[in-house]
């Protein structure tokens, strides 16, 4: 029995249920969200040709309903990819081979820094043709990644080791996001006087080139060589709540302010939906959006197939990202603020009450009260928010997809995976679960993604021995073991200690959380999974790949 396997047990019954409920098709419900994407937005996205039928079905009625809503949405770093005029220059200074070779040629004019080759004898971490050296190395090693800034190489343990430190975009994501990664390397002089690097250490092992904590913002700071280095942090996330500041701030704002609707408790893609039109009406009227960071994540993502409140929205998305590109405040803040207001003055805050959906943006552009108020009590699905941006509202009302980014911790956690395989992995996503089992809609599934099946395919695909990343809703962690007699096999849960209560992530969400830890969900855990799967040299998937069955059901493709 796959049962009594040792390694499935600290899995539990309750999560082994947990993802066997979780349909992960990202590929069916992508499309889905992407058909709908598509209809205001057309990004160059490979992900396109969509169903006909979903394209029709969301045109045509009014009425979406979000059902089959268990995988990850796209969010604004894989969807758009035109980055904003007044960040792109901050791109300009990725390390290109023209970038080093202006640096020898400096070196080379530099008196102090001319060298006979007599002298070159030990490695001098301090040269900065050390830097040339793992520049050139990277730029060859990491054909996927773009570097942005080094810091200057730090002694390593033994003489001829340095440890570097970088920062680095994948080229992949469609954010300016950057990440870091500090290695350590080898070197050896060569015959025409070079520094060659002889070996390079795997994600994160240049350890004393890891920046201590309180030194993160000085980028004057060369390295911490020689000390005991404190655990990392991403100091560079600050997803702080804004507070408005005095009462007067207060009053010379404007508003939009939506009470909870029928999407609350419904699955993360009707909340994003529902979620960008309210945020888009707000922009369209030039409001604030008044914005409830308290999400409710739907039972399907819960191993206890509960729905579960009190989840924050800084665990699934990059808060500070929303702040910079969007005017909104908190709600807690902003009800706060109000209450103040009409308490100390005898004139109240003038605020509009809107109760119906059918009251549309354009009807609201003129109204000059502080506060406008969207009301959702009437019965579903007339509660839902994004009726707000339907029908004729969908033409003056864009969704900012831009100002979604998935959290950056979890995008940490994905980066660490693909920086341990040295970016160089390939990747197959296997959907199980209960499409598998349901035989009249997909009746080859089971049997098209069984170990053998999928062994006998990928041979022809993926190179023996490669790093292969499997995405899968399948519980059991065994049930892969036959592809390990030809490819080096990875699983999410091969990396359970990134989020594990040693890790970096359990440690800042905790802190998020008011001290609270905080639970390493199913939509976490799909939305880490896919990000990897996307980072793979070659991806495989199930359908159109695995399996000929269609990825909506039979005589759907
Ligand atoms: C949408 O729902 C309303 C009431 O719920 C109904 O009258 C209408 O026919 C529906 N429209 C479509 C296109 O299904
Ligand atoms: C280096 O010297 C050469 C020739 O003397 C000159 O053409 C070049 O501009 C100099 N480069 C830099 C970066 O100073
Ligand atoms: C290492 O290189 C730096 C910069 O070129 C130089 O200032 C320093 O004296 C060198 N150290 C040794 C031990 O050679
Ligand atoms: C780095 O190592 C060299 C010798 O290998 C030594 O001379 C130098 O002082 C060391 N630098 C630091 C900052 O420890
Ligand atoms: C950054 O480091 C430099 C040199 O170590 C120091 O002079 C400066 O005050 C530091 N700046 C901050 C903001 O800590
Ligand atoms: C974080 O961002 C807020 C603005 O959103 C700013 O007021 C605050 O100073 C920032 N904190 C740090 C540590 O940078
Ligand atoms: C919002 O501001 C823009 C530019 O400032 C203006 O063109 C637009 O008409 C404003 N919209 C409303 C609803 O006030
Ligand atoms: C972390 O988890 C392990 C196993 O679940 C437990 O034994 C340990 O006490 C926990 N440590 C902390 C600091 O919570
Ligand atoms: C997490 O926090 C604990 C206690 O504050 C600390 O001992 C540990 O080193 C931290 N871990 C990481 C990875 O930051
Ligand atoms: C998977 O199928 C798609 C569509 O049929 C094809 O374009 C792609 O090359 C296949 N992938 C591999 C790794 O063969």
């Amino acid at each position: 029995m796959k049962d009594s396997d040792p390694t499935t047990e600290p899995i539990g019954q309750h999560l082994i249920k947990l993802i066997s409920n979780l349909c992960f098709s990202v590929f069916v419900f992508s499309v889905l969200i992407i058909t709908v994407i598509a209809i205001t937005y057309q990004p160059p996205d490979p992900w396109l040709e969509s169903t006909p039928a979903l394209t029709k079905f969301f045109t045509s009625s009014e009425n979406a309903t979000f059902k089959n809503d268990e995988s990850v949405v796209k969010t604004g770093e894989d969807l758009v990819s035109v980055l904003p005029p007044a960040i792109s220059p901050a791109l300009g200074n990725q390390i290109t081979e023209e970038v080093i070779e202006k640096s020898e040629e400096v070196i080379a004019n530099s008196t102090t820094l001319k060298l006979n080759c007599d002298e070159l004898r030990g490695v001098n971490c301090s040269d900065p043709r050390i830097l040339i050296a793992v520049e050139r190395f990277n730029l060859k090693a990491f054909k996927s990644i773009a570097f942005l800034e080094y810091q200057s190489p730090v002694n390593g343990s033994k003489e001829d080791e340095c440890d570097v430190s970088w920062r680095f975009r994948n080229k992949k994501e469609k954010s300016w996001r950057k990440y870091r990664d500090f290695r350590r390397f080898k070197f050896d002089v060569g015959e025409d006087c070079d520094y060659k690097v002889v070996h390079a250490g795997g994600w994160h092992s240049g350890i004393n080139a890891r920046r201590p904590r309180s030194a993160m913002n000085n980028r004057s700071r060369g390295g911490g060589s020689g000390r005991v280095a404190p655990p990392v942090r991403d100091e560079e996330i600050n997803d702080t709540i804004p507070t408005l500041g005095s009462e007067t701030n207060f009053r010379k704002g404007k508003y939009l302010y939506y009470s909870r609707g029928g999407d609350y408790c419904k699955g993360m893609n009707q909340y994003l939906w529902s979620f960008l039109c309210g945020l888009g009406e707000a922009m369209y009227l030039n409001r604030t959006f008044v914005m409830d960071l308290s999400v409710c994540l739907a039972g399907s993502y819960n191993p206890s197939n509960k729905d579960e409140e009190g989840k924050d929205f800084r665990f699934y998305f990059d808060f500070e990202h929303l702040k910079e590109v969007a005017s909104i405040v908190e709600e807690g803040e902003f009800v706060r603020d109000w209450k103040k207001w009409d308490k100390g003055h005898k004139r109240k805050i003038p605020v509009r009450k809107v109760v119906s959906h059918k009251v549309t943006p354009m009807q609201l552009r003129k109204d000059k009260n502080t506060i406008i108020m969207r009301q959702f009590d009437a019965p579903e699905p007339e509660n839902y928010w994004y009726r707000v941006c339907e029908g004729q509202a969908a033409k003056y009302i864009q969704r900012p997809w831009h100002a979604v980014w998935k959290s950056k911790r979890l995008m940490n956690i994905v980066t660490e995976i693909s920086g341990r395989m040295d970016w160089d992995f390939d990747a197959v996503h296997v959907v199980r679960g209960e499409k598998a089992q349901n035989k009249e809609l997909w009746p080859h599934l089971d049997s098209d993604t069984a170990p053998d099946a999928i062994l006998e395919k990928l041979k022809g695909m993926v190179q023996p021995w490669r790093n292969l990343y499997i995405a899968t809703n399948e519980p059991f962690y065994n049930y892969f073991d036959k592809l390990r007699s030809n490819f080096k096999v990875h699983l999410l849960d091969d990396f359970k200690e990134l989020w594990g209560n040693t890790s970096e992530w359990y440690n800042e969400t905790t802190l998020v959380n008011n001290g609270r830890p905080v639970e390493f969900d199913g939509y976490m855990r799909v939305a880490v999974d896919t990000e990897v799967f996307y980072r793979a040299k070659t991806r495989v998937e199930t359908f159109y790949n695995l399996t000929k069955d269609c990825k909506d059901g039979i005589n759907t493709c």
